[in-house]
């Protein structure tokens, strides 16, 4: 059967057509000049109208390490997925410590080197490597800090990976001694210091129970001792901390988390002076790999635009929730550094600002399985790792992972369950929250 197209698809030969009058940039029909000449766009370079000087934190988050394309006038840099870039004409250029060009990308990307830009300043650092995970980063940073030999002061509550590098890895590996302590005890992390410490390690607000370090104090320790202080500040991005203010020597975060805030791209930074950032990227990202992919690089700057308005939300709604959980009484214990209940809550205060984080840890009573009834009921909140991201999530552990002495008696007893606050309506993940309870428990 022969089909018959419609009327209107009867186009008449391409000679005959009336053309569309040109369209500017703007989807606005070009005029034609005088003597029939169309204006082509050129792309005048403009002054770097960014001065972080005159910038707040919050503008540098919308704005810092976007660069409009030249090519194209694009507004926003585009994505490079290119492994490689062009040499110069004389390639031993490259080995020039002054070199600016970009050469391969497990070394330096184009997506990369803008939002190291970019996350270098709202850490008050004066740079960052990116790599293509927090661990990652993590690991570097303390490869490129120790040698065999060394001794490192490890706060007894860190997030599991970062603890199994030093009971498994580094000793085993590397020859690195290690202790882990309390570093809420001051005098504890004191007595822990040895001749050959040449680290001090600690996270701000701790990954699971959520207690909060001086790192200030830590700082002065660690710096009369003739040792670094790492802070991993990925519970407390700018503009809520900024630890190298506060003396750390390198600050790392997981980019997988806040930064990202959409759950879908992984990543991590260190943070820290020029040498010693450019030592982890030349040691250990170059040798090691752990580049982050272009694209990962992208939705990261993506997505740390809107960092300090979703991050403001997240405390809010985390605050919500953990009045209501403190005040409910079928949940057994809080851990949120925004309660005056909280064993260093004045710490909080002290060192933090806008809020104190979107994660809140507690513990129910019951058993197990009650437990697990309550975790699973959840319709709001999803049963899944991570944190930062723009939906809440839930994860229940039995027996936290870490040395057991180190986490509160409740946590011990009853196991812990850990809130990632995001960014619905507070009164939903309440009521979600309240539901669930009731369902497990009884009604409150
Ligand atoms: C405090 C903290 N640091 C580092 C990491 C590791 O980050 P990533 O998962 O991006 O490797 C995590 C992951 O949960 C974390 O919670």
């Amino acid at each position: 059967m022969v089909r018959r197209l419609p009327h209107s698809c009867l186009r008449r030969p391409c000679h005959l057509r009336r053309r569309p009058p040109p369209r500017s940039g703007w989807g606005l029909p070009r005029r034609r000049r005088p003597g029939g000449r169309v204006k082509t766009a050129t792309h005048t370079a403009r002054p770097d109208k960014h001065d972080f000087d005159t910038l707040t934190g919050n503008t540098w988050s919308v704005h810092g390490g976007n660069h409009a394309d030249e090519t194209t006038g694009a507004i926003r840099t585009p994505i490079v997925m290119a492994n490689s870039y062009r040499l110069p004409e004389d390639p031993s250029d490259i080995d020039d410590p002054g070199y600016r060009g970009l050469v391969y990308t497990r070394e330096h990307g184009a997506n990369q080197r803008g939002l190291e830009e970019k996350l270098a300043k709202l850490d008050h650092g004066e740079a960052a490597a990116v790599f293509g995970t927090g661990m990652a980063a993590l690991h570097a940073a303390f490869f490129t800090t120790l040698n065999p030999g060394d001794h490192a002061i490890v706060s007894n509550v860190v997030y599991m990976r970062v603890a199994g590098l030093f009971t498994d890895v580094f000793p085993k590996k590397l020859g690195i001694e290690v202790d882990f302590v309390d570093v809420t005890h001051l005098e504890q992390v004191h007595a822990a210091v040895r001749p050959t410490t040449k680290l001090v390690h600690t996270e701000v607000i701790a990954n699971p129970d959520l207690r909060v370090a001086d790192v200030s104090a830590l700082a002065g320790i660690a710096h009369d001792a003739g040792a670094m202080l790492t802070v991993d500040s990925t519970f407390t991005p700018p503009p809520m901390m900024r630890p190298l203010d506060h003396g750390a020597n390198l600050v790392m975060h997981s980019l997988t988390k806040y930064y990202n805030g959409h759950g879908d791209a992984m990543g991590g930074v260190i943070i820290g002076n020029r040498d010693l950032v450019e030592e982890t990227r030349t040691g250990a990202m170059w040798h090691a790999g752990g580049a982050i992919s272009p694209f990962n690089a992208w939705l990261i700057m993506r997505g740390s635009t809107t960092l300090p308005l979703r991050l403001q939300r997240q405390c809010e709604n985390a605050r919500a929730v953990a009045e209501f959980l403190d005040a409910d009484p079928r949940v057994v214990h809080v851990s949120y550094p925004g309660l005056p209940s909280h064993d260093q809550h004045d710490a909080a205060v002290a060192q933090l600002s806008g809020g104190f984080g979107g994660v809140v840890s507690f513990a129910i009573g019951g058993t197990h399985t009650d437990r697990l009834s309550f975790v699973n009921n959840l319709r709001v909140i999803t049963s899944a790792v991570s944190l930062g991201h723009d939906e809440t999530l839930v994860a229940y552990e039995e027996y936290p992972e870490g040395p057991a002495e180190a986490f509160a008696q409740p946590f011990r007893d009853h196991g812990l369950v850990r809130l990632a606050i995001g960014l619905e309506a507070a009164e939903d993940l309440i009521a979600d929250l309240d539901a669930s309870l009731t369902f497990a428990y009884r009604p409150r």
